[in-house]
């Protein structure tokens, strides 16, 4: 049984993974913090702060907001807890953090646990190494509620783009962000060539993709003492 305490388990992503968690026979929630608790039912103590978690557990899953970083790696660090990092959005000091802790401890950070957007990276990546000279554009589409922007995601195979380009002049990759709605999650990568346009597309469907994938995360990091890891390595 991997025993998980659920940073930001009463958010949307929270309540998502508490209810797939459910479903499973070796993934059980011993705790939860929110700085914001709803007095929902969670079946498991709740707590304001991850400092003040007392209960055993083999891994924290982040799903809350980069502001919470410090206060999770400390836990994480401190109580020899593995680590799953869904939260987007933390800033360059905060990812070199992420790094530090890993050489302690066995964390996996992806911008995205969906499989397919897993696909994309490597598709993506095989087109921008094709498609020399295109002017390329990743338009990505959340619900309104979405606090950063880009998106992890994007930024992420903006990267990717850049990373595989054979051209000596790596192209600008522009970013189109739109909130609205209730929308799950879209990425939409085109590479805009002469009299050609070759478009690759990801939509999420529901939120329990990134639920089911933070699961299949948990169970690889279990395999796990130390070091970082993302999609890459599952
Ligand atoms: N990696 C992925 O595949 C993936 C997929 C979707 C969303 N996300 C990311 O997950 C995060 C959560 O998304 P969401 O849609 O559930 O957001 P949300 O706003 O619905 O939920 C975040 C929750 O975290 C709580 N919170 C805020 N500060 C906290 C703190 N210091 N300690 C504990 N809890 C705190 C909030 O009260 C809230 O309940 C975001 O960063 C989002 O971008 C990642």
């Amino acid at each position: 049984m991997i025993n998980v305490i659920l940073n930001g388990a009463c958010g949307r992503l929270g309540t998502t993974f508490q209810k797939v968690a459910k479903e499973t026979t070796d993934v059980n929630i011993v705790a939860g913090v929110d700085v914001n608790r709803t007095g929902i039912s969670t079946g498991f103590p709740l707590y304001k702060n991850i400092k003040n978690v007392a209960v055993p557990a083999d891994a924290v899953v982040d799903f809350s907001t980069p502001a919470a970083l410090d206060y999770v790696l400390d836990f994480c660090v401190k109580n020899n807890t593995k680590l799953l990092v869904a939260t987007t959005g933390h800033s360059e000091i905060q990812n070199e953090k992420i790094a530090a802790a890993a050489k302690k401890i066995a964390v996996f950070k992806t911008a995205n646990l969906s499989h397919g957007v897993y696909v994309l990276s490597r598709l993506v990546a095989l087109a921008a190494s094709l498609l020399d000279g295109f002017d390329v554009n990743v338009t990505e589409i959340h619900h309104k509620k979405k606090l950063d922007a880009p998106s992890g995601t994007a930024k992420m195979l903006a990267d990717v783009i850049k990373s595989s380009c054979v051209d000596e002049n790596t192209p600008d990759v522009s970013i189109n962000s739109i909130r609205g709605g209730t929308a799950v999650g879209k990425h939409e990568i085109s590479f805009f060539g002469n009299y050609e346009t070759l478009t690759l597309t990801h939509e999420a469907c529901c939120k329990d993709v990134y639920a089911v994938g933070a699961l299949r995360a948990l169970r690889f990091l279990m395999t796990k003492k130390v070091g970082l890891f993302s999609s890459s390595d599952l």
